[in-house]
């Protein structure tokens, strides 16, 4: 089970690591509620005002291996460069690290092809609508 700690450390890490827009000016904005945490990462870089940001939103239920995306929205001036993607993987690279099997989201009006692009597929079993992917944990390797 991940602590708020290891998971705002993990964010921290893999967005600085994966995401070429990352800079030491990025915001983190963590709510934590009975179940569950739920964290905001904006990239500044890839930022135009407070009204137009390029950011992640995450919800982590820490008893529970599955993560939901609540919103990846890239501002309007920076979107096909790629950038989408690199969050949208960054966001697989954190799944793994901190346990977390399955990532879920409920797309947008129009963003399905970029999600089926990125290995989404519909969830059987859940309310319409809602796009999965399972991601493989990461093991954790003893020095050689
Ligand atoms: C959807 C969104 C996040 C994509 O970000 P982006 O940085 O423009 O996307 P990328 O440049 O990384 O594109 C990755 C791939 O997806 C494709 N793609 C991107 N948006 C797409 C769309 N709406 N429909 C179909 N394909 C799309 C790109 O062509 C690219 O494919 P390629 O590698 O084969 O050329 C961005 O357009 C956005 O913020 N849209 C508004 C909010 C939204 O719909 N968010 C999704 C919330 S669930």
């Amino acid at each position: 089970m991940s602590t708020l700690r290891d998971i705002r450390a993990t964010v921290r890490e893999v967005f600085r690591d994966e995401v070429s827009v990352s800079s030491e000016k990025d915001r983190l904005e963590i709510l934590e509620e009975r179940h569950q945490i739920q964290l905001t990462y904006f990239f500044s870089k890839a930022s135009c005002d407070s009204r137009e940001t390029t950011h992640v939103k995450l919800r982590f239920h820490p008893d529970r291996a599955e993560m939901w995306l609540g919103a990846l929205e890239v501002a309007s001036p920076y979107r096909s460069r790629g950038i989408g993607r690199e969050i949208a993987r960054a966001v697989e690279v954190i799944a793994q690290r901190l346990g977390i099997r399955e990532i879920n989201l409920f797309p947008l009006f129009r963003s399905g092809p970029f999600w089926q692009k990125l290995g989404y597929g519909e969830h059987r079993g859940r309310a319409a609508r809602v796009l999965s992917k399972t991601v493989v944990p990461a093991r954790s390797c003893s020095r050689l």
